[in-house]
């Protein structure tokens, strides 16, 4: 029995089981990051499937050079109003370093938050060792999806160095594909896979039943993710290859500001028409 027309569970149309569903139907996923309501409300009425509240938050939103210092606080604020805004994605709350990886069970927890205090659908998390698996196998035995997030992994760029494209030698490439089958096992609905060789990226996408969700992994992947700033040309400075720019949003507002700061400055805002 469903109770779902009559209570505030929202019926969406993606959920963790579509993805499934659109995986085995060869039907590919869209994805984009959100972090605020009106965002989140135009990417979702435009009709992508899953919006990630991304740690890139701590890039996009704070201005920081890594994502280390997001909070599960931060997080938690921003994806409340992602969750408010999307009626039909599935949205996915990002937990933040060190929120899920000292014990799996301080990771459940928060898990738990996350979900309950955002309405979020779902939880992503990087990696997958031991603590991050048996943290994935709890979640998903209690009704939280976890995506999970190998190859680069940016909660990670202390250890790694630098951001440069992960598995491109055979033995990161075994351990990844190892990972990322790991993580099918412990229960993960998909897989985030980040700059990693194309092949790469089809051999897990072949080799997994659930869906992989590429961001500079090629074009094999089940679906693809890019942060909906560097789609949009919003941000200027960050421009690796596996970024299309569909537009060129910096330009756009740098002209319409300039343009209404000029009306301002000369007089001609606002005029008669725009007046009480
Ligand atoms: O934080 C983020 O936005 C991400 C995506 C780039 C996959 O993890």
């Amino acid at each position: 029995m469903s109770y779902s027309k009559n209570s505030d569970f929202k019926d969406r149309a993606v959920t963790t089981l579509r993805l499934q569903q659109m995986k085995q139907a060869g039907m590919k996923i869209s994805c984009l990051t959100a972090y605020d309501y009106t965002t989140a409300k135009i990417i979702d009425d435009a009709g992508i499937d899953l919006i990630l509240v991304g740690d890139s938050l701590g890039n996009i939103v704070q201005g920081n050079e890594t994502t280390i210092s997001v909070s599960l606080e931060d997080t938690i604020y921003h994806t409340r109003y992602v969750a408010k805004a999307a009626t039909r994605a599935l949205v996915v709350g990002d937990m933040p370093f060190m929120s899920y990886q000292v014990t799996s069970n301080e990771a459940f927890r928060n898990a738990g938050r996350l979900m309950k205090e955002t309405g979020c659908a779902a939880v992503k998390l990087e990696g997958a060792g031991e603590v991050v698996l048996d943290a994935v196998k709890r979640m998903t035995d209690s009704g939280i999806p976890v995506m999970g997030h190998l190859g680069l992994t940016p909660q990670s760029i202390n250890q790694f160095g630098s951001y440069r494209a992960r598995g491109k030698d055979a033995s990161e490439a075994d351990k990844i594909f190892d990972d990322a089958r790991k993580l099918q096992d412990a229960g993960a609905f998909a897989v985030t896979l980040e700059k990693i060789p194309a092949v790469l990226g089809q051999k897990i996408t072949e080799n997994l039943s659930i869906p992989t969700i590429g961001i500079g992994a090629g074009p094999h992947c089940d679906g693809q993710i890019l942060v909906y700033t560097d789609m949009l040309g919003i941000t200027k400075d960050f421009s690796p290859r596996f970024v299309r720019r569909y537009t060129d949003l910096h330009a756009t507002i740098t002209d319409a500001i300039t343009r209404y700061q000029e009306d301002v400055r000369e007089g001609s805002f606002p005029n008669s028409e725009e007046s009480y």
